[in-house]
């Protein structure tokens, strides 16, 4: 094979061979295919996309570049969840411990923030003493003793789409449906999970803005799971305002803890108990309900003892910002938008999110909300609070915020998208 040949072919709108396939990725992940090469592919493939077919040999070459890890041992059935990624999505953290408290193992393989939306590993690390990386061995450990695991993936997880990943955010080569819905469903497939819920996001905080695409990016990835004998299903769910009312690292920790306390806002338990029922049913387990798992404690222990058993203090006071400014509600009104991208950029140029993969986040830094939408709010009123430990960054935090939110007379009734959309 050869690699412009194969670039020529899906530039002129062909079908890729399961050969081709096969030696392309292969190859790039040995280095014998240059990255100026994999990136004319990939603008290729964003431009005149791939069949099914293609999309499910490009993501079993990617799994098998790497090792596909077996749970087989924990002695109870695997089952994990993925976002594709939203503002103040920080669902894994009460939905782990909960889906386990109810009997299934959670090996939750996850990732850190880049751009506007963050990232669930660095959520976890504003809790002091908390570790990332784990050793196979001690991954598994953790699954079969406490019955969930959030950590890293190790370096020979779909070293492929490791590779590929970094030379499609440098190259505008991301918004791909073959190529993001490959680029997931390898790293899940080789993480071994028997079951495996998808939260696809819509909306203006996701990388789907509408309804249609969003749908197509489902089906592709539940297809392909299901292929690679997953037991795969999906949620589209509503990303066109932030989860719960914490962005921010160590500011979700404490919504999430609330949240695993019986309490905490209403969109974030509802998403975590839909999630978890879909979990639980993709695992076949049944008689278990998360709800309850949330109420009587249960999902709270399992929480601490995951914690501890990755070196994190579950008592330790969650770092403060050094400062804090307040956006007031300009007029008395209904909130008829909150807009999750805005509020996402805003809580980056506060600190919480990273530029490049390098850069260190700050944990306390981020945006509370005072009201979502629907709510009723009165002029003067604090809509947001911005943390942040470096206040020269307060400016351009409020930029991002300028027309991140509109008020509606009292008596209006905004058109609002529902949570769990499909
Ligand atoms: N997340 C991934 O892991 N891959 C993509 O391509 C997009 C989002």
């Amino acid at each position: 094979f050869d690699a412009v040949d194969i670039i020529r072919t899906k530039r002129d709108r062909g079908e890729l061979s399961a050969g081709q396939i096969d030696w392309v990725i292969d190859a790039y992940t040995r280095g014998a295919v240059a990255d100026e090469q994999m990136s004319a592919l990939a603008m290729a493939v964003v431009l005149n996309g791939m069949s099914r077919p293609e999309i499910s040999r490009w993501t079993e070459a990617m799994v098998r570049s790497g090792t596909r890890m077996d749970w087989t041992g924990v002695g109870r059935p695997t089952t994990d969840k993925h976002s594709t990624g939203g503002v103040g999505d920080k669902i894994t953290l009460p939905l782990a411990p909960t889906v386990a408290a109810c009997g299934a193992a959670v090996p939750q393989l996850s990732g850190r923030g880049l751009g506007h939306t963050g990232g669930t590993l660095d959520k976890f690390e504003s809790i002091p003493g908390w570790r990332a990386s784990l050793s196979g061995t001690e991954m598994f450990n953790v699954v079969r003793d406490v019955g969930a695991v959030v950590c890293a993936a190790t370096d020979d997880l779909a070293p492929a789409d490791k590779r590929l990943y970094a030379l499609r955010d440098v190259t505008a080569t991301v918004e791909s449906i073959p190529l993001i819905a490959s680029s997931i469903m390898s790293k899940k497939i080789a993480e071994g999970t028997g079951a495996l819920v998808l939260d696809v996001k819509v909306g203006s905080g996701a990388f789907m803005k509408d309804v249609e695409s969003a749908s197509e990016l489902a089906r592709t990835m539940v297809d392909l799971g299901t292929d690679a004998g997953v037991r795969t299903a999906a949620l589209l769910t509503n990303m066109q305002t932030p989860l719960g009312l914490a962005v921010g690292n160590a500011l979700e920790v404490r919504e999430a803890l609330e949240v695993l306390d019986g309490g905490g806002p209403d969109d974030v338990v509802e998403l975590t108990v839909a999630l978890g029922r879909e979990m639980l049913a993709a695992a076949g387990i049944s008689g278990k309900d998360p709800a309850d798992a949330l109420r009587d404690g249960s999902a709270m222990d399992v929480w601490r003892a995951m914690i501890a058993a990755q070196g994190g203090a579950p008592d330790a006071p969650l770092p403060s910002a050094r400062e804090t400014h307040t956006v007031e509600a300009p007029a008395s009104g209904i909130v008829a938008s909150l807009d999750a991208y805005a509020i996402g950029l805003a809580s980056w140029r506060l600190g919480a999110g990273r530029s490049r993969k390098e850069d260190a986040v700050q944990a306390a830094a981020g945006v509370q909300m005072h009201a979502k939408p629907g709510a009723l709010v009165r002029g003067g009123e604090p809509l947001l609070t911005l943390h942040t430990d470096e206040p020269e960054r307060f400016e351009r935090a409020l930029q991002a915020l300028d027309g991140a939110f509109t008020i509606t007379p009292p008596d209006s009734r905004p058109d609002l998208l529902p949570l769990i959309i499909d």
